[in-house]
This record gives C-alpha cells, structure tokens and sequence, in this order.
C-alpha cells in the first residue's frame, strides 16, 4: 500500500499537458506518451483534472456525464491502457470528481428543465424575492449574481461557478446516491484515487441574503458537510483502505479541516485550503493589483502546518494548479533569478509536513504567460472579470493588467516539452497560446541538465522517500518574525532537518542562534551553503536543505 505521508502528486491537467492527435487539445493518449516522463521524476499519483464529456465552459469542471469520457480526450479504452501502464510505473490515477455542480447540459438538469419533478429536486429552484429580484443576493465565483433566472417556472436555480454550473441539492438522498454510483463506478475501474471539486460548498445552510459578504457564510463548510462526507466515505472509497482522497476546500477553516483530513478520521486523506495563495489579493477580493505579503504567507503556512499537525490532520501542500498562476513569476523572480528562485520555492513546498503536489510544468520552472490581448485569454473566469471590471468604471488597459496578473490561464498554457513546433505539445495549433520561453524552459532542455529545476524536482521527491523525517516529522517555524528568511525544523525519532530560504533576490545575514554542529547539507540550490557558526550567509533566493541523525 502507499503510504500517502511518503508519497508525491503530480497533477496533470489534460487539455494543455500532451496532444497525441494533432488537434490542438491535449489527450489521454498523449499523457500514455509521458508515462516515462513522470516516472523519472519519481512521482505516485497523477490527479487529472475532469476529462468526462462536458461542454467545456470550464475546462471540463462542468461534467455533462460521468460515467463517459469527453471523446475530445479520449475513450474509456485508452482510460484502462493509461490506468494499466501507469500502473507499471508504480504510478496511481487520481480522478478529479465534480459533485458541487454539474453542466447546465447533464441530463439530470435537462430533465429538470423539462419540468421532470424528480428532476427539479435534484438541483436549487426557488422563487426570486419579488419580480425580477433573485431569492438571496449571492454571487457567483466567477462574477454576477449565483442565480440565474428560468422563466417557465419563474424560479432560479442556483450556481456559485459559472451560469452554465448548476448546483446540486445535496439534501436530496436521491442525488447523494447517485453520486455514489459515480464513485463505486470508477471504484471498478481501479481507480484508487479522487479529489473532489470544491466539496465543501455542497452543504447550504440558508437561503438568505448575506449583509456581510457575498453568501459564502451560508455554504462554506455548510452544517451537514461532515455528515455528508462521511456517508460517502462509507459507502464508497472508504471501502478501500488503498483509496487515496483529497478536498478541495474554499475558503474554509482550520476547525473543519481538522475534521475533514483527520488521521483517525471517516471523512478524507487530505485537504487543499487556499488561505496562503490569497497574499497577493485584498481580502477576499483577488481582481487587484498588490504586491504579496511575504509575512502574512509565512505566518498562514505556518499557522495551517502546526495546527494541523497539533490535531492529527493531514495537508496537501502546494503552490501551483490549474487555478493558480506560475508560482515562480509570483513569488520568485523570474527573469533574474529564474533557476534559483523556482528551485527554493519547490523546496520550501516539499520539505512541509502533508502531502506535495507539484502541477504540470511547475518541476521546469515554468513561468505565467505573457499574452498581449484579451482575445488569447480562454478561462470563464478571466473573461467574465475583465468585462465586470471595467462595468466597475476601469479603462480596458486596466482590466487587462489584472487579468494578465492573476488569470488562471496562466497556469493552463501548454507544457513546454522541447524547443520545437509549438512546444512539443501538438502538431497542430494549441487550443491556447504556448509561452514564448518554451525555447529555454522546456523538459527535453532540462532532463540533459543536473543542475536544472527538474533535477531539483526530482530530488526533493527522492528526499521523502528517503527521509522519514520529512514524511512523518513534526514542524516547528524557526525565525518567524524575519522579513526575508523562511525557515522551519522538522524532528523525528532523531532525525532532525533544518529548511532554510532566502525569499528574496538580495544577500542576507542571518543569525540563527541555532547549534549546527552535525548537521550535513543534503540539498542545496547554491554550491556551499554559508553557515558559520550558526550565521547563515544566504545569497539572493538561496536555499538549503540540512539534515543530522542524533
Ligand atoms: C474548482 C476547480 C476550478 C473550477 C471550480 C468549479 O475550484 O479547481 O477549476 O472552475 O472548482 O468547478
């Protein structure tokens, strides 16, 4: 069995990572292609982002069937093929299951549409507050009102994503079963991983207007969420003790994510939270243009990584997927520091306690694309922002620098194989544009090369394996309250390890007061790290891994 604290995920999101056929998207067979790829760097699981028949208005988060595969990606043969030889690769498929919502073209809704009561109870219909005003003043994640208005019955349904993504009414048993089936269905397949999209938003509480917010209060890690996770614990994945799960979690809270990932727990392996990706926004508010806060970063990591570990709750842990843009042009310094600061950033990710992910092209030190125009922008989001932004009164320039700057596509070009036709990823023409750097960032480049951001990569997954004190060890935050430095120690059973990052592209002396003596450097991005005497000499984004065994 795997051990998941042992284990590394690598995402892959379908459509961008390989195009086996030349149609400009990628495709199940071009990722049976990488299979190679992917073991060389030493990795469990591949999480797949939605490849079931959808109309993709999100990028396949909008499932029109489940139990089929989008023949844009595929056929359930080459799902099996691809299942069987990752398999022999040691490698686990992870599906990524979307049960907050489905497509406005799944024929649960179609039938609800038809006026099908049965149906109807499937999804949130309710009568607006007066004519023309919809039941709550909710709004949508990707921008306008969560209700959408349907004339035949003069009653809205309710999407927090996209019009086209309405949400299902967990309250109903009928729909939970049915999203059993969908598991035990993909259960049968072998399947022996699920993450699940946004999961804590499938409990509402009320239906009331929100004089605080936008109406997350009244879903976010609703009240019958942990009931509802544990019933599909029991009666599908946690059937099978192999299964490994992982939440999505909005917006949520340290409390509930004690719960949701707790080691003895009946709910899941793991969650994602998001509360150190919002350092660069203003609140809640990420349509902004603001430097990030490096002290606010460190303190929620620190804060979810000793806490969590305090309650026997297990994290994922990660800078990048595809709703986040490039961690190195976020957090690093792209164009002077490219190599060293995308290899600290992945070091400071891989050294925590909880489980890493690592996001297609983040192991090349891939960086956010650098697109001229709205028109080379795809994402749902993106598009619906940049027109909320300027109905808010900004000139169109100034819309399209927020876009540029937090857009998901950032992160959903295709991945740079070589520096040839389109990077390596098609014959034909991408779907979306690849980044015009794929000539120097690009896998082919760096697997010839030691000292590339792919064998930092690689390493830090070899180092998990090795050490099990990166695995199982407790964490304790060192120099917190430093401007520059992002420190922590790991213990166990003897085993010590001290992770030691410069965050930013000027020298630092740091005096750490620490005792080094015994400790050896076993990963560094820098050749010789400086620490005489407990005084850390780091050069601009230097990082170094030290370890000792008492
Ligand atoms: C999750 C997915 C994102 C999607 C949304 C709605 O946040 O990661 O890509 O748009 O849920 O399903």
């Amino acid at each position: 069995m795997t051990d998941f604290r042992k284990s590394v995920v690598y995402q892959i999101y379908p459509k961008s990572f390989r195009d086996s056929d030349g149609d400009g998207l990628g495709d199940l067979r071009g990722i049976i292609e990488k299979l190679d790829y992917i073991r060389e760097l030493g990795v469990d699981y591949i999480w797949m982002t939605p490849f079931f028949v959808s109309p993709q208005k999100d990028n396949g988060y909008d499932v029109e069937d489940y139990y089929r595969i989008d023949p844009r990606y595929g056929t359930m043969e080459d799902f099996e093929e691809l299942s069987r030889e990752a398999g022999k690769r040691g490698i686990r498929l992870m599906l990524d299951m979307v049960f907050n919502h489905t497509s406005d073209r799944n024929q649960w809704f179609r039938k609800a549409l038809e006026g099908d009561e049965k149906y109807k109870q499937f999804y949130i219909f309710r009568k607006g507050k007066a004519p023309g005003v919809p039941p709550t003043n909710w709004q949508s994640k990707f921008g306008g009102s969560a209700w959408e208005y349907v004339e035949k019955f003069d009653e809205y349904y309710l999407h927090l994503f996209d019009v086209s993504q309405p949400d299902l009414n967990w309250e109903n048993p009928r729909v939970r079963q049915e999203i059993q089936k969908v598991v035990k269905f993909w259960m049968g397949k072998g399947v022996k991983g699920f993450r699940f999209d946004v999961i804590n938003l499938i409990s509402k509480s009320a239906y009331e207007d929100d004089d605080q917010g936008d109406g997350r209060r009244f879903y976010t890690d609703g009240p019958k969420i942990h009931q509802y996770l544990e019933e599909l614990n029991a009666a599908t994945f946690g059937t099978d003790a192999e299964i490994v799960t992982v939440g999505e979690m909005s917006s949520t809270s340290l409390e509930n994510c004690y719960q949701y990932a707790n080691e003895e727990g009946t709910e899941l392996s793991m969650v994602f939270s998001f509360h150190h990706l919002k350092v660069d926004f203003m609140g809640n508010e990420k349509w902004v243009l603001v430097p990030y806060d490096f002290r606010k970063l460190k303190d929620i990591m620190f804060q979810w990584q000793t806490s969590m570990a305090e309650h026997h709750a297990w994290n994922a842990v990660f800078w990048c997927n595809h709703d986040q843009p490039r961690v190195v042009t976020r957090f690093g310094d792209e164009k002077r520091y490219w190599k060293e600061s995308a290899k600290m950033l992945g070091t400071v990710i891989h050294c925590l306690r909880g489980t890493p992910y690592i996001y297609q092209g983040e192991e090349l030190g891939m960086t956010n694309v650098d697109f001229r125009d709205i028109s080379q922008f795809r994402d749902v989001e993106s598009l619906n922002y940049y027109q909320i932004l300027q109905d808010k009164g900004l000139t169109p320039e100034q819309a399209f620098q927020i876009i540029r700057v937090h857009s998901r596509d950032n992160g959903r070009t295709p991945m740079q194989w070589n520096d040839r036709w389109e990077a390596g990823f098609t014959d034909g023409t991408p779907w979306i544009g690849v980044n015009e750097n794929y000539r120097y960032i690009n896998a082919e480049t760096e697997q010839r090369d030691e000292n590339s951001v792919f064998f930092h990569y690689k390493k830090l997954v070899e180092l998990r394996k090795k050490y099990d004190v990166i695995a199982y060890g407790d964490v304790q935050p060192v120099a917190k309250e430093h401007p520059q430095v992002f420190a922590y120690r790991r213990t166990w059973k003897g085993e010590e390890l001290l992770v030691v990052n410069n965050f930013y592209g000027k020298d630092v002396v740091w005096e750490s007061g620490l005792d080094l003596d015994g400790y050896e450097c076993i990963l560094e991005n820098y050749s010789g790290c400086r620490r005489e005497g407990g005084v850390f000499t780091l050069r601009p984004y230097e990082s170094a891994v030290l370890y000792k065994k008492a």
